[in-house]
């Protein structure tokens, strides 16, 4: 028998099969609910039950939500599974996106930013407008439909270019066998825009931004599209790296200082050496050490998944707000399918 789900926003409903989940019956029945990994571990297809409940398969919650969450309403609508009828809340899957796209770009440059990452250049065609996010991603996808995924370190495209920070995987099929031997003028075929995280101006708190290797990126994009504007509120920016030499960006950021509100910049690093003065360590406990009290601040989580689980724990424990906490996990794709552009 099928479950009725009323919209909490809109007053529209849906309908969901015993064996479909909430994700996919919405978007059979054209309702967007942002998604990404659709497995259950980045979050970005949450929604708040605001009445009734929902399960999952053999009762183990996903990985993106953790039990109290789940007793307070918060489901991963791509895991999630109705057995009676709901009400939910889509309030941050409202905002409307640049359309997403599939376009051929060519290698403009690749060059090493530090050991193990790479900085990857791409050339737009002249002829496609393309449009985004800053802090969104691309899809990179192969001929047999598979994808990779990487945020565009880009505020924007108005130089025809796209930059991308690459983490060399061992083993990877992409960032290992394919990345190092690219030649410029070389074709990628690419889909985007694509994700959720971006900045919500509508928050306007003190923003606590915390990336890890690559996670930088996206950030990146953000400030760089913040730099001079007036809207600007507070930004605290906290980056996990292993040793001083891997801090790639960090002449970059250091120079943003007078162009960005209240700007505080900390790398943290976990394998630095005696020489190293700075902070060490784990850098969501490195955020919480200095901003004990985060009930006021919005806050952008982005690369290691493991990180990202840590951090959302342990800033609730310091008062911070789900409502203002946004995430790209990294999540590895070795078996993820290319995700429809319609699901952007
Ligand atoms: C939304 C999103 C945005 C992303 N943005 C970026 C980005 O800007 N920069 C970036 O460097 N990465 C980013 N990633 C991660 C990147 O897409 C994956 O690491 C990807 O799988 C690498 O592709 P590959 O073909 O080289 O490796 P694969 O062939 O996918 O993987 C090879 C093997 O390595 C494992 N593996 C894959 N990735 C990792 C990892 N990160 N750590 C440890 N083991 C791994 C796999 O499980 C597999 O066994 C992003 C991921 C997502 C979901
Ligand atoms: S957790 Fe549902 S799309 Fe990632």
């Amino acid at each position: 028998m099928a479950h009725r789900v009323d919209i909490k926003e809109t007053g529209e409903q849906f309908w969901v099969e015993p064996q479909e989940s909430i994700l996919q019956a919405a978007r059979r029945q054209g309702v967007r609910i942002h998604s990404d990994c659709e497995f259950g571990g980045c979050g970005t297809c949450r929604i708040q039950v605001t009445r009734g409940q929902v399960c999952y398969e053999d009762d183990c919650l996903p990985m993106s939500i953790a039990d109290e969450e789940h007793e307070q309403g918060h489901a991963a609508a791509c895991q999630a599974r109705l057995t009676g009828d709901i009400e939910i809340s889509l309030a941050s899957h409202m905002d409307v996106l640049p359309q997403a796209q599939q376009l051929t770009a060519r290698v403009h440059s690749v060059e090493r930013a530090c050991q193990g990452i790479w900085r990857l250049v791409l050339q737009l065609p002249a002829d496609v407008a393309v449009d985004f996010r800053p802090g969104q991603y691309l899809n990179i996808l192969f001929e047999d439909g598979r994808a990779r995924s990487f945020s565009m370190a880009n505020a924007d495209a108005r130089s025809g270019r796209l930059e991308l920070h690459v983490r060399e995987v061992e083993g990877g099929r992409f960032t290992q066998a394919r990345l190092p031997g690219l030649q410029a003028g070389e074709e990628l075929r690419l889909e985007l825009p694509l994700g959720l995280f971006y900045w919500r101006k509508r928050d306007w708190r003190p923003m606590v931004m915390v990336a890890t290797g690559t996670g930088i990126a996206p950030i990146k994009a953000i400030l760089e599209s913040l730099l001079d504007n007036d809207d600007c509120p507070p930004v605290s920016l906290y980056w996990g790296m292993n040793r001083p030499e891997d801090l790639y960006l960090a002449q970059e950021i250091e120079s943003w200082a007078d162009r960005l509100c209240e700007f505080r910049f900390v790398p943290v690093l976990s394998h630095a050496d005696e020489r190293w003065d700075g902070a060490r360590g784990y850098v969501q406990q490195q955020v919480c050490r200095d901003v004990p009290d985060l009930s006021e601040h919005a806050i952008y989580l982005c690369g290691s998944p493991v990180m990202i689980e840590q951090a959302r724990a342990l800033f609730k424990e310091h008062g911070a707000d789900e409502r203002f906490m946004y995430a790209d996990a990294f999540n590895f794709q070795a078996d993820a399918p290319a995700v429809e552009a319609s699901a952007a």
